[in-house]
């Protein structure tokens, strides 16, 4: 139920700026790039994994989620598979996926 109103106020508030940009629009752009980039074959289009060994990654803090993805693109933190999925993004990419994932 919170999932639903919290989407229908977002789609809403799109709607009422006229899709213009807005902090929103950020998470927009990250649910495009979670797509995009396979991030929901494993953490789910809403950030609840879809197996065990995958983190959740809904209503983590942002500035968290963001940290992690620049750690393992930078390769601090190690682990095969993420550090594959961070290498090529930018920064502009990584702060909107974190806005998504948060926001979910
Ligand atoms: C093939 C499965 C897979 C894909 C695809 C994938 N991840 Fe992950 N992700 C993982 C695993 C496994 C971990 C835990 C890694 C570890 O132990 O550090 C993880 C960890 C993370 C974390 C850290 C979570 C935490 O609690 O510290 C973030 C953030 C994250 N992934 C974001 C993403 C984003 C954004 C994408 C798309 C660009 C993505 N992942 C794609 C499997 C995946």
């Amino acid at each position: 139920m919170r999932h639903i109103t919290r989407n229908t106020v977002l789609a809403l508030g799109v709607l009422a700026a006229g899709g213009c940009s807005l902090p929103d629009d950020q998470v927009e752009r990250g649910a495009a790039l979670a797509t995009e980039k396979g991030c929901i074959a494993c953490h789910g289009a809403k950030g609840v994994s879809l197996a065990p060994t995958f983190p959740n990654l809904a209503g983590q803090w942002p500035q968290y989620l963001r940290v992690q993805l620049l750690k393992y693109r930078s390769g601090e933190r190690q682990n095969a598979v993420m550090n594959g999925q961070a290498a090529e993004l930018t920064r502009e990419e990584i702060a909107a996926l974190a806005a998504f994932y948060a926001a979910q």
